[in-house]
């Protein structure tokens, strides 16, 4: 069969995704697939035909990839493709909305309040103080994310935030080790921690060599990192993610796990983490490729 390797797009997560796209076609080409790479655009309806795509690997970050509407455009088509459906691709590419079902299936997110827009934020009436964090609804790769200390940086923050997005997350500022969960056919792999030599793992750390240090498998107490394993599960699950996701945790110091959120798409750069997890567990990043094409839904 012809797969069509979806890369590009439209999103501010353009450039990573173009990283993670030539991986995986380079990955399928080497196992032997049909494999050809397909620059996403507004035109991509009639590319898909044009090629002749049977299957479709999405490799798309964000917005018009990651949140549903590709996945959409491919139910329409009839062409099958790998990773999460509509809804659980929309529905975790909402920061918001992500959180709303977290919280109704016991999972634990940081406190919060949603702007729209030009709401005014009242610090005291959203019930938590400096330092907080603000992020667009819909983005990756932190990008729009900024930690706010003081008064004086919250206006800049939110301004930031909105170049990005009209709808504004500002949660309560986690003091807590970044961990993330790979999921892979509906099952935690493993998790890594991410040390950032930066104030937070935003969009240079994610993607600089050197500026992030990774440790897999995360160094937690045997109990705490069973517990991150299953939460990550559950968040997978909840959202009705399939096929595989990376899912992203702050633990605190007294073992508090607070989800931050699942990534239908992670990045499949060479310095992403859902291939180094997969590493860690035995799945060379072809075999990784290869597991997640043979569960597109047929
Ligand atoms: N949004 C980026 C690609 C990630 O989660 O890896
Ligand atoms: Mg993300």
């Amino acid at each position: 069969k012809k797969i069509g390797v979806l890369m590009g797009g439209l999103s501010a997560e353009r450039e990573v995704s173009l990283n993670s796209g030539k991986a995986v076609h380079a990955a399928l080409i080497e196992r032997g697939y049909n494999a050809v790479a397909i620059d996403v655009g507004r035109d991509i309806a009639a590319r898909l035909v044009a090629e002749g795509i049977e299957v479709a690997f999405i490799c798309l970050h964000g917005r018009l990839g990651e949140d549903g509407t590709i996945q959409g455009l491919l139910e329409v088509m009839g062409i099958p493709y790998t990773g999460s459906g509509v809804l659980a691709s929309a529905l975790a590419m909402n920061k918001t909305v992500a959180k709303v079902v977290f919280s109704a299936n016991g999972l634990t997110v940081a406190p919060y309040v949603v702007l729209r827009n030009s709401d005014s934020f009242n610090e005291e009436y959203a019930g938590f103080g400096f330092p907080l964090v603000v992020k667009p609804s819909q983005e990756g790769s932190s990008v729009g994310v900024s930690i706010v200390r003081k008064q004086e940086e919250l206006l800049p923050a939110l301004k930031e935030a909105l170049k990005y997005d009209d709808e504004i997350l500002v949660e309560q500022y986690i003091k807590g080790r970044e961990i993330q969960v790979a999921i892979l056919a509906e099952q935690a792999l493993g998790a890594i921690e991410i040390v950032p030599k930066r104030e937070f793992y935003d969009f240079q750390a994610k993607y600089t060599a050197g500026m992030a240090e990774h440790i897999c498998p995360a160094p937690l107490e045997k109990t705490l990192y069973e517990k991150v394993l299953r939460l990550g599960e559950l968040a997978h699950r909840v959202l009705g993610c399939s096929g595989y996701s990376r899912v992203d945790f702050l633990v605190t110091a007294e073992g508090e796990c607070f989800l931050l959120e699942v990534n239908t798409l992670p990045g499949m750069t060479a310095l992403s983490l859902m291939p180094e997890i997969a590493q860690t567990a035995g799945f060379g990043f072809a075999d990784l490729v290869e597991e997640i094409v043979s569960s597109a839904a047929l």
